[in-house]
C-alpha cells in the first residue's frame, strides 16, 4: 500500500459495518486511525483502495451476510489493486481460517489491534497480515482519534469485554475479558465533545452496570452522576445494562439527574426462569420484575426496551408462553428479538437444538406479532402530546421529512418549515405507527 501513498495518490478507504452499536463506535475508531495516517474516507467500495469490513459473530445470520458481501468484494479485486481487510469479532473468531477460505483478504485484525491499520498502509510488504493478540488496557489514542458520523450524538466507550459467558453467547470469545477506562480520559472525551457542540451521548460498554474506574473503583452510578455535570450535553443515555447488575442505585441517579434520559435498554432474553437459568444469565424472572416495579415506581415514564431469544435448546411451549406473558405484563417501548443461533465455543452449542427452525420461526413471528399491537397501543397514547425531539437529518425514504429520537428512544417523524438537523425540536405527535411516532415541529 506504501506505493499508493508514495506515489501522492491519496489512499480511499471505504468501512463496511455489521453489527450493533460496539462495531459502529469501532468503524468510527478505525477511520479516525485511517484519517490520521493520511487515509480518506471514501462513500463506495468501487472508488476505494482499501476495504474493511468490521464484522459480527454473534449469530450466524451476521457471518452468512459477511460470507456473501465478501464474494462480492472478491470480483472488485480482479484487474485492480485494492487491499480488503477483515476485522472485528469474525476476524477474532477464525483468524487465519479466514485467509485460508478467502485468498483474497489481505489482512485480519481482531477488536484489539486497530492500530496495527497504521503499520498496514505503510507498508511495502505483500504478505498476508495477521493480529489477534488481547491486551490489558483499552488503547486511548483511539478514541481521541474516532471520526464520527454524527455532529451531534456520540457514542463513548467507558468498558469493553465481557466476563459473563451467558450460554449461548460468542462476546466472551470475540471480546475477551471486561476492560475499564479511566473515569478521568472518559470525562476528558465527553468533555472535548460538549465543546464541539455534542449535544447527546451514550456511555457505551458491553456490561456498562460492571463499569469500575481502574484508579479508585468508583462504579457505574457515580460515573453516571457526574456525566451529569458536563455544560451543553442534554441527553445522557447508556447502553447495555445487565438485568443482573443494573442496581437500584443507578435508577435513583436516573431519576434525579436531569440529563439522564428516563429510557432502559434491559436484556431479559427470556420470560422463563428455567430457561434463564439453562442461559446462565444470573436472574429469575420474578427478579427482573421486581427491578422493573422499582424503576417504574421511581420514574412512571420509563421507556423500556429489551431483546428476546426464541427457541433456545429445550424451550418447551410452556417455557415459550412465559416469554409472551411477560411481553404482556411489562409492555416494552421496543423488542430486539431473535432466533436462537448455535454459535461456536458456546456451551449451549453442545447441547441439542431440540427446537425445530420451523418452530423457531413461528415462535419468533408470535412474539413479534404480539408486541407490534402493544407499541401500536403504547405509541396511539402520545397522540395529542408535544415531544422533544433530537433530529438527525432528513428522512431516507421523504427527503420533505425530517426524523430524530424522543427522550424515550422512539422514532419520530415530522415536518417541519426549516430546518432542523442536528437540533432539538418540540413536535407535536399527530399519528402513529407500530415502530415510530409522526407529527410537526412547533
Ligand atoms: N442466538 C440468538 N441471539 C443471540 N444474541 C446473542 N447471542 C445469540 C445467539 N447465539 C442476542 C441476545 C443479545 C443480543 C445482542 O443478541 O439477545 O442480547
Ligand atoms: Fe453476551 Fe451475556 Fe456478555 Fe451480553 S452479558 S455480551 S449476552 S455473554
Amino acid at each position: 500500500m506504501k506505493e499508493i501513498l508514495k506515489n501522492n495518490k491519496e489512499l480511499k478507504f471505504y468501512i463496511h459495518t455489521f453489527g450493533c452499536q460496539m462495531n459502529e463506535n469501532d468503524s468510527e475508531r478505525i477511520a479516525g486511525i485511517l484519517t490520521a495516517a493520511g487515509a480518506k474516507k471514501s462513500d463506495s467500495p468501487e472508488k476505494s483502495d482499501l476495504i474493511i469490513v468490521n464484522t459480527c459473530a454473534v449469530r450466524e445470520k451476521a457471518e452468512e451476510k459477511l460470507s456473501s458481501y465478501l464474494g462480492n468484494l472478491a470480483s472488485l479485486k480482479k484487474g485492480k489493486k485494492v487491499y480488503i481487510g477483515v476485522v472485528g469479532c469474525v476476524a477474532q473468531l477464525h483468524q487465519s481460517k479466514l485467509l485460508d477460505k478467502k485468498p483474497f483478504i489481505d489482512f485480519v485484525l481482531g477488536p484489539d489491534n486497530y492500530h496495527q491499520l497504521t503499520h498496514i498502509i505503510h507498508s511495502n510488504s505483500k504478505e498476508k497480515f495477521i493480529s489477534t493478540d488481547w491486551s490489558q488496557e483499552l488503547d486511548e489514542s483511539l478514541h481521541k482519534l474516532a471520526l464520527r458520523k454524527s455532529n451531534i450524538s456520540a457514542y463513548v466507550t467507558i468498558m469493553e469485554g465481557c466476563n459473563n459467558y451467558c450460554s449461548y453467547c460468542i462476546v466472551p470469545f470475540t471480546r475477551g475479558r471486561e476492560k475499564f477506562r479511566l473515569k478521568h480520559n472518559i470525562f476528558r472525551e465527553v468533555q472535548d465533545l460538549a465543546s464541539r457542540g455534542y449535544k447527546e451521548i451514550f456511555l457505551l460498554g458491553q456490561n456498562v452496570n460492571s463499569y469500575k474506574d481502574p484508579k479508585t473503583g468508583e462504579g457505574f452510578s457515580s460515573l453516571l452522576k457526574e456525566t451529569n455535570c458536563f455544560n451543553g450535553i442534554e441527553w445522557i443515555r447508556f447502553i447495555t445494562s445487565h438485568p443482573k447488575n443494573f442496581s437500584k442505585d443507578t435508577a435513583s441517579i436516573m431519576k434525579e439527574s436531569e440529563k439522564v434520559c428516563h429510557q432502559l435498554h434491559l436484556p431479559i432474553q427470556s420470560g422463563s426462569s428455567s430457561v434463564l437459568k439453562r442461559m446462565n444469565r444470573g436472574y429469575t424472572r420474578e427478579e427482573y420484575l421486581k427491578k422493573i416495579t422499582f424503576i417504574r415506581d421511581l420514574m412512571p415514564d420509563i421507556s423500556l426496551s429489551t431483546d428476546i431469544i426464541v427457541g433456545f435448546p429445550g424451550e418447551t411451549e410452556e417455557e415459550f408462553q412465559e416469554t409472551l406473558s411477560l411481553l404482556r405484563e411489562i409492555r416494552y417501548t421496543n423488542i430486539f428479538s431473535f432466533r436462537y443461533s448455535p454459535r461456536p465455543l458456546t456451551t449451549a452449542s453442545q447441547e441439542k437444538d431440540t427446537v425445530s427452525l420451523e418452530e423457531k420461526r413461528r415462535r419468533l413471528l408470535e412474539v413479534q406479532k404480539l408486541q407490534k399491537n402493544i407499541q401500536i397501543e403504547l405509541n396511539k397514547t402520545f397522540i395529542g402530546r408535544v415531544l422533544k425531539v433530537l433530529c438527525s437529518g432528513k428522512s431516507k425514504k421523504d427527503s420533505h421529512i425530517f426524523t430524530g429520537r424522543t427522550d424515550g428512544h422512539q422514532v419520530a417523524n415530522f415536518k417541519s418549515q426549516k430546518n432542523v438537523t442536528d437540533q432539538f425540536v418540540d413536535v407535536q405527535i399527530s399519528s402513529c405507527g407500530p415502530y415510530s411516532l409522526f407529527g410537526e415541529a412547533d
